[in-house]
């Protein structure tokens, strides 16, 4: 299968990079590295095109010949969005219509593409059910749902074949901490190994939903293999939900180390509690089996030790 990345010089597109090479398939990858680097793919056999998915001309060539297209290309945070709501529109919402036009001009049919638990915002539901309301609380949750809801309607208006996935926190190797707008695990895995403080926003009892990357790529690369669609989007996380305070101590415990944590307030945008049902994704994937996430941790906990 040939296979198009976009953002796979990110944090999941070079994970998912890794496994389809690994498991035989030609990887192509579009990337502008505003947020993604390139020695991420270092030592991958893969065509590297460095531009952004919004240059009409970098994205019909790199598109031409996919089976099926990866599009992760974004830019993530909550924060960074409400800073700047303009430009993670162009990238996330506008950017998203480029990749399905471009697809749809070379006649590539098939496109799975990456949502966010953020769309569900001020709904209270545990577990968020996919047919649950959506009520975005920041400009990042807006660009997802276009994100998603543009390949659905693709499938209507086009007759394309489209899986919009809903991620929750993913995390694993390849996500780094050290900028402003980090993940929570790569930040505290980080802090805790440099022995500086662990600064948890809130009082700690917030909780998510985690999935290992690994896990995260086994099942978009199930998805291009089998070549699915779905009319809804899908929920792609296991129904965990894992506070704070918790997953300090499991980190403790993957390290060997004890953390020094502080609190501060917490952040505008950020949604108490964030937990999936995974009905719809356990019918569509029966075989997935998540790696539990001691033993994520435990990999990340590694990674950071030799990358360090
Ligand atoms: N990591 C998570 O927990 C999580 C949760 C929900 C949704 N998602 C979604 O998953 C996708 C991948 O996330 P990630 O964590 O790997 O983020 P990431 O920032 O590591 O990767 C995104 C990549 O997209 C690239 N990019 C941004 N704008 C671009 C543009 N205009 N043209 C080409 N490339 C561009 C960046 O350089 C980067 O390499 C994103 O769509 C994100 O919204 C991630």
């Amino acid at each position: 299968m040939r296979l198009l990345i976009t953002g796979g010089a990110g944090f999941i597109g070079s994970n998912l990079a890794r496994l389809a090479l690994a498991q035989g398939h030609e990887v192509t990858v579009i990337d502008d590295l505003s947020t993604g680097f390139e020695e991420n793919l270092t030592g991958l056999d893969v065509t590297f095109v460095r531009g952004s998915i919004l240059d009409e001309v970098a994205m019909a060539s790199s598109v031409r010949g996919a089976d099926s297209v990866v599009h992760l290309a974004a830019l993530g945070s909550v924060p960074r969005s409400i800073k700047d709501p303009v430009a993670t529109h162009a990238a996330n919402a506008t950017g998203t219509l480029a990749v399905l036009e471009a697809a749809r001009a070379a006649d590539v049919s098939h496109v799975v593409v990456a949502s966010s638990s953020s769309v569900y915002g001020l709904n209270p539901a545990l577990p968020k059910s996919e047919r649950e309301w959506v009520r975005p609380m920041s400009p990042y949750a807006v660009t997802k749902l276009a994100t998603e809801q543009y390949p659905l309607a693709y499938q209507q208006s086009y007759g394309m074949s489209t899986l919009a996935f809903r991620f929750f926190n993913v995390y694993g190797p390849y996500q780094m901490a050290g900028h402003v707008y980090a993940a929570v695990i790569p930040t505290f895995v980080d802090a805790l190994l440099r022995a500086d403080v662990l600064a948890i926003n809130g009082d700690g009892t917030t909780s998510r939903d985690f999935t290992y990357v690994g896990t995260v790529c086994a099942v978009l690369l199930d998805a291009c293999v089998r070549r699915l669609s779905h009319p809804e989007p899908v929920n792609l996380a296991f129904g965990t939900n894992t506070t704070l305070l918790d997953l300090v101590r499991r980190i403790e415990v993957a390290a060997g180390l004890e953390a020094k944590v502080i609190h501060r307030e917490p952040r505008p945008g950020d949604v108490k509690h964030s937990q999936a049902d995974n009905t719809v994704l356990r019918s569509l994937f029966p075989q997935v089996r998540p790696v539990p996430l001691d033993q994520g941790l435990a990999e990340t906990v590694a990674w950071f030790k030799e990358t360090q």
